[in-house]
Formats: structure tokens, C-alpha cells, sequence
């Protein structure tokens, strides 16, 4: 088998503006067809492997309930209950596994543990979160933005807080769908274009002030201070990002109709204020629930394709 031409999500972009437009549009229709309680089972038979070296609810959650939803099942595995706890390679790891599901999903650190799982893989490979990427949360969280406002092309994503793995993400987003992200990080939690493996800065403008960031956004988005893996760091973090705080004043810095995301979980009184989470420019909980329909969107086309 030649794993070289098979279609992997490690990064966003691993697909093209063309194939983003056909998957949010299908996600729409799968989504329909759940509020009906109609059936949509194009994945009968086919296998899901969830592969978590870290902790998790949202992803869990949207790749195991929708993998069933669409007629497959699933296998979920964990560092400490796996072979994966005691050393053994990931390259073995790739190819034993891959030999016996149809699609895997990985929770990992580096993003260069799942590069060498997906080159040694005989089946599609997604990052379900990676140090460097977190793709499938800004495919929902777009597809959230669209519900609510149409396109998102040449809007406006102020990003508060941290330069991470969803930085990144928005990042690598806007170069391919045409927006513009306002960054403000604290001083030294920068975000770096290499790692976030962009072309240019075209797409982004960085600001000291996070206040500037969010003035005349149409999405105003945070996520926590520490991410998974950085815990050690808590501490300096907590000091360092104190006014990387997402707030009432902020928000009314960006447009009226402004929306707010987060990709949850989220720590109210640090990065996000309480009435800004819970108030009315907030869609976290439609953000959460659209995993799963753009999930079952994207595991559809890795492995049948476009249909229709
Ligand atoms: N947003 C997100 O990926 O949540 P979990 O860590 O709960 O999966
Ligand atoms: N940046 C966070 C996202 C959690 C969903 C982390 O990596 O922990």
C-alpha cells in the first residue's frame, strides 16, 4: 500500500479553501439530518481508532458519539493503557494499528509524533490536538461563524492571549480562507510564524494591547493561559497574561455584533470574564456542539470522499 496518497488532517492546512467550502457545507447537512433524527450512516462497518496522550471532554465526546452516529464504531486508547506508555515506537505503533481500523485520531505533545505516525499509517490520520495545532477546533469554530454570520472571508479575529496551538491554528486559517487575525500576546508567549508554519504575516498584525486587538473585530477569541503539557508554567503565566483578560470593555471595543468563542475548557476570571462567557456575544456551546457535525463532515471525506 502507498501511504503516500492518503489524505491525513494534521494541520489546517492539509486542505484546500475548495474542500473547507464542501466540508462546512456538508457538515450543515449532517447536522440537519441529526436535529431531524434522521439517519446518516455512511461510515457502517468502517472503525475509528482515538489515540489521547492528553486529557479530554469536547474531543472525546464529538469524535466517539459521531463515529457511531454514522454507522462505525470505535477503539479509544490511552498512554497509560497502551504500549504507547511503555516506549513503544510510534512507528510500530502506525502500522500495527492502521493494519486493523480504517481512521485514527491522535491527542498528542509534538506535532512530529503524529507526522511519523500518519507517514507510517495505511489510513487517514487526524489531530485532534497537538503542542503546535489544533485543527478540528477552528474547523468548528469557523463553521460556528458562518451559522451566524455568513462568510468569513475578509472579517476581522482578534486573538487574546496566549500564542498556542489554537493561535497557530487561526493563523494557518486565515492564510487560507482570506481573514484577518489581530494577535495580542503577552511578551514572550509570542506567536512564531514558523512554527505556526505560515507563508507570511500578511494575514495577521500583531498588538502589545490586547484592547487594540479586539477594536473592530467581528469574532473576539481567547483560550486558556496554560495548555496542556505547559503546567509547570502556571504560576509565571498567571503573572504574565493577568491583563489577557477577554472583558466587557473588550468586547465593546470590537463590533456590536461581535461574536465571542472559546474552545472550552475555560477558566472564568482568568482569560475570559464571567459575563462575557455567559453573556449574550457568546456561542461556546454551539462552538462545542459543532465539533461534532464538522468531525462527522471530515472523517466522511478522508475516507469516501466527495459525495454528490
Ligand atoms: N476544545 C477541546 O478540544 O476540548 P477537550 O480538551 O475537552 O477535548
Ligand atoms: N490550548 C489548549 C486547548 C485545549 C482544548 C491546550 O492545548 O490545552
Amino acid at each position: 500500500m502507498n501511504t503516500k496518497t492518503i489524505k491525513h488532517y494534521l494541520q489546517f492546512n492539509d486542505l484546500t479553501a475548495a474542500e473547507y467550502a464542501y466540508i462546512f457545507e456538508r457538515a450543515a447537512f449532517i447536522k440537519k439530518k441529526f436535529k431531524a433524527y434522521e439517519k446518516h450512516q455512511p461510515l457502517a462497518d468502517r472503525t475509528l481508532a482515538m489515540i489521547f496522550e492528553k486529557a479530554s471532554t469536547r474531543t472525546r465526546v464529538s469524535f466517539e458519539a459521531g463515529m457511531y452516529q454514522m454507522g462505525g464504531s470505535v477503539v479509544h486508547l490511552t498512554t497509560d493503557g497502551s504500549q504507547l506508555g511503555r516506549a513503544e515506537p510510534i512507528e510500530d505503533s502506525a502500522k500495527v494499528i492502521s493494519r486493523m481500523v480504517d481512521l485514527v485520531m491522535i491527542r498528542t505533545y509534538e506535532q512530529t509524533k503524529i507526522e511519523r505516525f500518519a507517514e507510517h499509517s495505511r489510513v487517514p490520520v487526524i489531530n485532534g490536538l497537538t503542542n503546535e495545532f489544533h485543527p478540528c477546533q477552528i474547523l468548528a469554530d469557523i463553521f460556528t461563524y458562518i451559522e451566524h454570520r455568513g462568510s468569513i472571508l475578509g472579517k476581522t479575529i482578534a486573538w487574546v492571549g496566549d500564542g498556542n496551538n489554537m493561535a497557530n491554528t487561526w493563523l494557518q486559517a486565515s492564510e487560507i480562507l482570506g481573514f484577518t487575525v489581530h494577535v495580542s500576546t503577552p511578551s514572550g508567549y509570542e506567536v512564531d510564524q514558523d512554527i505556526a508554519g505560515l507563508r507570511s504575516s500578511d494575514s495577521y498584525k500583531v498588538f502589545k494591547d490586547p484592547m487594540q486587538a479586539c477594536a473592530g473585530a467581528d469574532l473576539v477569541t481567547t483560550d486558556v493561559w496554560t495548555s496542556m503539557g505547559y503546567e509547570a508554567e502556571n504560576e509565571a503565566r498567571k503573572t504574565a497574561f493577568a491583563d489577557w483578560c477577554v472583558d466587557q470593555d473588550m468586547m465593546r471595543n470590537a463590533k456590536p455584533d461581535a461574536l465571542f468563542m472559546h474552545c472550552l475548557p475555560a477558566h472564568r476570571g482568568e482569560e475570559v470574564a464571567a459575563e462575557v462567557i455567559d453573556g449574550p456575544q457568546s456561542v461556546v456551546w454551539e462552538e462545542a456542539e459543532n465539533r461534532m457535525h464538522v468531525q462527522k463532515a471530515l472523517m466522511e471525506y478522508l475516507l469516501l470522499g466527495q459525495i454528490n
